[in-house]
């Protein structure tokens, strides 16, 4: 059992992954969680598998959306047929139309036999395009008109196929901005976001970091092989908290089956965190609008950490030479003496947490 707030473990009893959760007549497929932000996610998906629409799920890389994508079909009523995953970052664009629509034997050099490609093979499911933001500009015109009419052709053939698909694309990218760019197509991006699904990162949903690690930890446990659940010391907690997690979901994963594997003390203590959870910590400083939503902060208490964020900050920046952190912050020397003073800030005080 790892050691949260009590506020933490409060807000928890609801987010039991796996099974029917409040959210009526949707199955989280082991998607742990209790935030508001992630709430919003599961409830848009819950619409959205009664229907056929496009989904496009954005979110920084390791947010879930290939797991979000996933709970869609599963919980649709393509339940049954295929979910069909393809990476279109990860094929060379010579190859994605073949690998998207198929082949006939002899459409190009090595092509010996027909094959058929992920359209096909999605048929009756869901075919989830990953990574679309990749996707060559030639190619993309290829996709609109199969998704728009679902129909297509094999590379080298003249065949029309028809399919029954549900498409859900997902990337980390800016489309509107490669939109801007002439990188990607307006009227293919319109087709595939008629349901946008944005998943936030995890630095602006903190408080499902400690449910997470507990979820993975439990998760770990039920495999066997010895893992056993341990405890966070309260500084761990702290730096977990405070850390800002740029590789999302994907490295607390990662980071919970190192610490499982490696620490063999049945408490984690900060010093069991690679050093980068520590000396990392002042990149926090600064707060977002969104992660004081999230965390329901009321107003006065998220300006007065926001002020106690930018003093501190500026106070490690300039080694707590408090002229120059002055400077810094454009303010008179004796002001930011005063309120390092009502504010009781000192040298090993902690970032606030958002
Ligand atoms: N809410 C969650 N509960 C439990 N596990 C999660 C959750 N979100 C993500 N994960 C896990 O984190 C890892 C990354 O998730 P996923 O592959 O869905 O992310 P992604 O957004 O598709 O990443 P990328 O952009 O790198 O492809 C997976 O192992 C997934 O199972
Ligand atoms: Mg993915």
């Amino acid at each position: 059992m790892i050691i949260a707030p009590k506020a933490v473990i409060e807000r928890k009893i609801s987010s039991a992954p796996g099974g029917e959760s409040h959210e009526m007549g949707f199955d989280r497929e082991g998607i742990a969680g209790t935030s508001s932000g992630l709430a919003s996610v599961l409830e848009t998906a819950r619409k959205v598998s009664k229907s056929d629409s496009s989904v496009l799920i954005t979110g920084e890389s390791g947010t879930g959306k290939e797991l979000i994508a996933r709970a869609i079909h599963k919980n649709s009523s393509r339940c049954n047929g295929p979910m069909v995953v393809i990476n279109c970052g990860a094929i060379p664009s010579e190859l994605l139309e073949s690998e998207l629509f198929g082949h006939e034997k002899g459409a190009f050099t090595g092509a010996h036999r027909s094959r058929i490609g992920r359209f096909e093979i999605a048929d009756q499911g869901t075919i989830f395009l990953d990574e679309i933001g990749d996707m060559s500009p030639d190619l993309q015109v290829k996709l609109l008109r199969a998704i728009q009419e679902r129909q297509f052709e094999r590379v080298g053939g003249t065949a029309t196929i028809e399919v029954d698909i549900r498409v859900i694309s997902a990337t980390n990218k800016d489309l509107a901005a490669a939109i801007e760019q002439d990188k990607f197509r307006e009227d293919l991006y319109y087709r595939l976001n008629v349901i946008p699904i944005h998943i936030l990162p995890l630095r602006e949903r903190k408080e499902d970091i400690l449910v997470l690690a507990e979820y993975f930890q439990e998760r770990l446990t039920k495999r066997g092989r010895g893992y056993q659940v341990k405890t966070f010391s309260e500084d761990a907690i702290q730096a977990l908290l405070n850390y800002d997690w740029p590789g999302n979901i994907r490295e607390l994963e990662n980071l919970i089956e190192r610490v499982s594997v490696l620490v063999e003390d049945p408490l984690i203590e900060v010093h069991d965190l690679p050093d980068y959870f520590i000396s990392g910590s002042s990149r926090n400083t600064l707060v977002s609008v969104s992660s004081v939503f999230n965390n329901r902060t009321g107003f006065n208490e998220a300006v007065d950490q926001f002020q106690r964020s930018l003093i501190l900050h500026a106070l490690n920046e300039t080694r707590w030479v408090k002229a120059r952190a002055a400077e810094l912050l454009k303010m008179n020397r004796t002001t930011l003496v005063e309120k390092i003073k009502k504010m009781d800030i000192e040298q090993e005080s902690q970032v606030p947490i958002f």
